[in-house]
């Protein structure tokens, strides 16, 4: 009832709508709508309340709600379930709770702020408040563990789409799955799985996207970025969670349907790497040469000093 009291007063924000033909609309009472109108109040949406003309919707605050995203989403399935946490440990922990308890394919974690946001090789995430997408997709795609990898890359694609889309800037994507503006990252994904050995139960694609974010501690500073450093304005963060829950699903059924070849194409133009110096510690090993390639299972090709081809499943890349 709250939201369809907000959909009323955001169609009717040009001017007041009365408590009496609220509640006549939704055929509630009108202390059920004061109650309502109270509460979104108390979650930062600024309503002007006047005693002869009613309610009218000031401003939307600039949160993650589950109302406020699925004003942009156009998806089918992923979003179709939407759990939203002002704070959380990491939403990709969350996930994998809700995702062992029956969640939908698509279900969706999102956070305003994490405590223990986690990246990619144990490192930590910094998840500051209300200034970034930190949000988790449980998938539950039929697919084998080995083709889980695909999926990595099939979430870089979809996020760089949806920043050049919503931005006009020109996201790079370094192996595997880091996304990157003037050589700088503004999204990093972490994406986990439990799985047989021949089946995946579920997968969890943890995206961490860099929003509205207009400086960072000092130890980042020079290897981190934002969309409003790097545009120089302000993005609507509901509406960049809509754009990349669309991408992704456009891309994940891509994959689905028709194999890794398209986003494989896709991939390799938004690519930083291929073409160039890499140095990949994998495993404690580190090997350099010319990053030549990713394969058709996503892995990254790389062609020695010597001339011998290594096949990367999981590292570390340095453009050198
Ligand atoms: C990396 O580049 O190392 C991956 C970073 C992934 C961060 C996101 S934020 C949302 C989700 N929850 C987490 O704890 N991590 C991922």
């Amino acid at each position: 009832m709250k939201n369809e009291i907000l959909r009323l007063l955001k169609k009717q924000s040009s001017g007041y709508l009365s408590g009496e033909e609220i509640s006549s609309l939704l055929g509630v009472s009108r202390t059920a709508v004061w109650k309502h109108i109270k509460t979104l109040k108390a979650e930062g949406y600024i309503i002007d309340s006047q005693t002869k003309n009613g309610y009218r919707l000031i401003q939307v605050p600039d949160c993650l709600y589950p109302a406020e995203v699925r004003e942009y989403l156009s998806t089918r399935v992923l979003g179709r379930e939407l759990f939203y946490l002002p704070s959380v440990s990491s939403t990709n922990r969350e996930a994998r709770e809700k995702a062992e308890i029956g969640a939908l394919d698509g279900a969706v974690v999102l956070a305003e702020t994490q405590t223990a946001g986690r990246g990619r090789l144990g490192r930590e995430w910094y998840s500051p408040t209300q200034t970034g997408l930190w949000m988790s997709v449980i998938l539950r795609p039929k697919i084998v563990p080995a083709d889980a990898p695909k999926l990595t890359l099939t979430a870089a694609v979809a996020v760089a789409e949806a920043v050049m889309t919503e931005t006009g800037l020109n996201p790079g994507i370094k192996w595997p799955n880091d996304i990157l503006l003037n050589r700088k990252k503004v999204c990093g994904i972490l994406t986990e799985m439990k799985a047989d050995m021949d089946r995946v139960h579920y997968v969890i694609v943890g995206i961490g996207l860099n929003i509205s974010q207009e400086n960072y501690p000092e130890d980042i500073r020079d290897i981190a970025t934002s969309l409003t450093l790097e545009a120089e304005k302000k993005f609507n963060r509901a509406k960049i969670a809509g754009a990349v829950l669309n991408s992704l699903e456009k891309y994940y059924f891509k994959l689905i349907n028709d194999g890794f070849g398209a986003i494989r194409s896709e991939w390799k133009r938004h690519s930083v790497n291929l073409g160039h110096k890499v140095s990949v510690n994998t495993l404690g090993e580190v090997i350099k040469g010319i990053a030549e390639d990713i394969d058709e299972n996503g892995l990254l090709v790389v062609k020695e000093i010597g001339g011998s081809i290594k096949k990367i499943t999981a590292g570390d890349v340095t453009l050198r």
